[in-house]
């Protein structure tokens, strides 16, 4: 699914970049990804998205 039509930004994508990244902010994940950019109507989905993501990264003290 489309979470940013203006520039065709997936939410598989922003959780794959999540992920990846683990940003820390959505400053950070909009450095990653260019959600946001334009219209700025996907900017709270994202925000959604990538919050709902992280909650699934392991951390790294958790690895360990
Ligand atoms: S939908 Fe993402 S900037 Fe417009």
């Amino acid at each position: 699914m489309y979470v940013c039509l203006c520039n065709a930004v997936s939410d598989k994508t922003i959780r794959e970049v999540v992920r990846r990244y683990q940003p820390k902010s959505l400053q950070h994940l909009r450095q990653l990804v260019p959600v946001g950019k334009q219209c700025g109507k996907c900017i709270r989905a994202a925000r959604e998205i990538m919050d709902e993501e992280m909650q699934h990264v392991p951390q790294y003290k958790e690895i360990a």
